[in-house]
């Protein structure tokens, strides 16, 4: 049979294509054998090589093609991946088709599959050959892009979950922050200081946000400060406003308690007989003395009072005041001092300075009625220049304490929580109007139930500290016989001092102010031995009738009358002029002693008197 193949194939002329027989395909290669002499070439025979086309090489060419395959001879099947009764199925419809059917695909059904059917001819010319059909099932294809779907349906599920984490992330770490951050800015320009801010992690937002909560914190603290240094700027006006109200009456009262005073010690002096009289007139002067004393007070509050500066050694200055308070504060109260080896000298005026202390001690007194601790400190402190530093001196106690509302008003002149007729509500007044006056200020720390402490700044000063001097008990009022120019524009203290003066033996000479003073001064041919002056007058005041007088007429001795020290005056740091002063309203014992001891002065000592 390969024989008759053969001559078949030798006959078409074929070098290379595929012999059908006895149910097998061969793909064959027929190469001549030549014989090549010197001149000419014989062919001497021929090689024929080939292999069968099994289903081995079927189903290598259905991997290759991922498809079912199939080798036919002339419409016969001849080896296939399809099974059996799929390749009869498909030998049946293949010979149905016609004769000339195209190479197009097409569809055909193999049992319960559906395929599409390509066949290409392996074999040149028209006669009958091998060919070859590869059919890709309907049902894979659609199995694949099931399972092509299924994946794009997991890859969609998967972005999906990976979008909605990364939100989550996004959320977490950027947009939630950021909106709290953005409701903290708001909430700030609301006036919410307090508004909760997240501040976890370490990336930009967080930083940001921590910056921005600490400039909310130190902006609340600006603020905080503000509206304590306005509050106690308002607090500051207020004082000064009811300071020069408090002054002015005091003022006015001062010339007319004078006078009252006056009168009242002369009728004293005349009136001895009727017991009666007696009583109503001890009563005036009682009632004028109490009028007197808070008129003081006053003024002491205004700052319009002349103080007599000297520099001080706060330590003996309470030491001396310690000897007397423990009576005065009572046995139940445990008096402590606590002094400052290095503490500085002071500059103020030694009675004011122990009034400050009585005061203050008086009041911890009556703020522990059932006993308790009364401390005084002193030390130095260096000021910075808005804060109140360290522990400057101070008075503590252990009593009741004060709340807000009462510490808010404690410095204001008749605020008093003390029962009618128990307190007049000065003493804290006085308190505040001498440590003003003196160039410090006064500071007061307490709450209800802890106690006060009042913490007090004095203004440094340089220098040797002045010896106190002890006041000796009453005397007989002295007399004189000297000339004394009386110089006032109110007549009442006028008239009162001239009367009582004269009534002491002394030679008077009235003037109305320093011009009339003056005038009076170059008409009178004697001697003038003293000029009792007014401070304040129209025209001419007593300072510059003074230097006039004493210009004129140096061995004339001068006291000055004042009732308050004039605020432009306290203000420019001018010291009151370098002469005695007697203060108004006083008593005719206080002037008469006053007249004395000046006329009696000997230079030199003033000199050293004087600072
Ligand atoms: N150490 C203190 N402890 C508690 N409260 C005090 C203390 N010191 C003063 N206060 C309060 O301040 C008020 C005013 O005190 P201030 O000394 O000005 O007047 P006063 O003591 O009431 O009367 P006055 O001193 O004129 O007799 C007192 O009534 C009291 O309520
Ligand atoms: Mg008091």
């Amino acid at each position: 049979m390969a024989q008759e193949l053969l001559q078949k194939s030798i006959a078409a002329g074929e070098a290379r294509g595929f012999w059908y027989g006895g149910d097998h395909l061969y793909e064959i290669l027929i190469q001549p054998i030549d014989f090549e002499g010197a001149s000419s070439k014989t062919t001497i025979g021929l090689l024929v090589v080939g292999h069968e086309i099994d289903s081995a090489v079927a189903k290598s060419f259905g991997e290759l093609a991922a498809s079912e395959v199939a080798f036919s001879w002339a419409r016969i099947i001849v080896s296939s991946t399809l099974a059996p009764e799929q390749q009869q199925e498909l030998s049946r419809q293949v010979a149905a088709l016609p004769a000339t059917a195209p190479d197009a695909p097409q569809e055909i059904q193999l049992g319960s599959e559906r395929y599409l059917v390509t066949t290409v001819s392996l074999s040149s010319g028209t006669r009958p050959g091998a060919s070859l059909s590869v059919l890709r099932s309907f049902d894979k294809a659609t199995l694949f892009l099931t399972q092509l779907n299924r994946i794009l349906l997991g890859l969609g599920f998967l972005a999906i979950a990976v979008g909605t984490l990364l939100g989550f992330v996004l959320s977490a770490t950027f947009t939630r922050p950021l909106g709290n951050l953005v409701a903290g800015v708001r909430a700030l320009e609301g006036g919410n200081y307090s508004f909760p801010l997240q501040n976890s992690g370490q990336d930009e937002v967080a930083v940001v946000t921590g910056a921005f909560g600490r400039m909310r914190d130190s902006l609340q603290k600006v603020q905080l400060e503000q509206r304590e240094l306005e509050a106690r700027l308002r607090q500051a006006h207020k004082m000064e406003a009811v300071g020069r109200l408090a002054g002015g009456v005091a003022h006015d009262f001062n010339n007319l308690l004078t006078i009252i005073r006056g009168h009242a010690d002369m009728l004293t002096d005349r009136v001895t007989a009727d017991e009666g009289s007696e009583r109503n007139l001890e009563q005036i002067q009682k009632a004028t003395g109490r009028a007197v004393s808070m008129t003081r007070q006053l003024l002491a509050f205004s700052r319009m009072q002349v103080l007599q500066p000297r520099i001080l050694d706060l330590n003996s200055v309470v030491v001396e005041m310690g000897k007397m308070l423990p009576r005065l504060i009572g046995e139940h109260i445990e008096y402590s001092f606590e002094p400052d080896p290095e503490l500085a000298n002071i500059k103020a005026d030694p009675s004011q300075v122990e009034q400050v202390l009585l005061n203050l001690a008086v009041n911890a007194r009556d703020a522990m009625p059932n006993g308790g601790k009364l401390t005084v400190k002193a030390s130095n402190v260096q000021m910075e220049v808005s804060a109140v530093a360290r522990r400057p001196s101070s008075i503590s106690d252990t009593g009741h304490g004060m709340d807000p509302e009462t510490k808010a008003h404690i410095f204001e002149p008749f605020f008093t929580t003390k029962e009618v007729g128990k307190g007049t509500g000065l003493g804290l007044a006085t308190v505040y109007g001498i440590v003003k006056q003196s160039g410090g200020f006064i500071w007061v720390e307490s709450s209800p139930g802890t106690g006060a402490t009042f913490e007090i700044y004095f203004p440094q000063a340089r220098g040797p500290a002045y010896v106190m001097e002890k006041v000796s008990g009453s005397k007989a009022v002295p007399l004189g016989s000297e000339t004394v120019l009386v110089v006032e524009d109110e007549s009442g203290v006028r008239d009162l001092a001239c009367q009582f003066l004269r009534s002491g033996g002394y030679t008077v000479l009235e003037a109305v102010d320093g011009v009339d003073a003056l005038e009076i001064s170059t008409r009178y041919s004697g001697t003038i031995h003293l000029l009792l002056s007014d401070m304040v007058m129209p025209r001419m005041g007593g300072a510059e009738l003074t230097q006039r007088i004493r210009a004129a007429r140096p061995a004339t001795k001068v006291v000055l009358m004042s009732g308050y020290a004039e605020y432009s005056e306290a203000n420019s740091g001018k010291e009151s002029p370098q002469v005695p002063t007697i203060q108004k309203p006083f008593s005719l014992t206080s002037l008469a002693e006053k007249v004395r001891e000046v006329l009696t002065e000997k230079p030199a000592k003033e000199a050293g008197q004087r600072r």
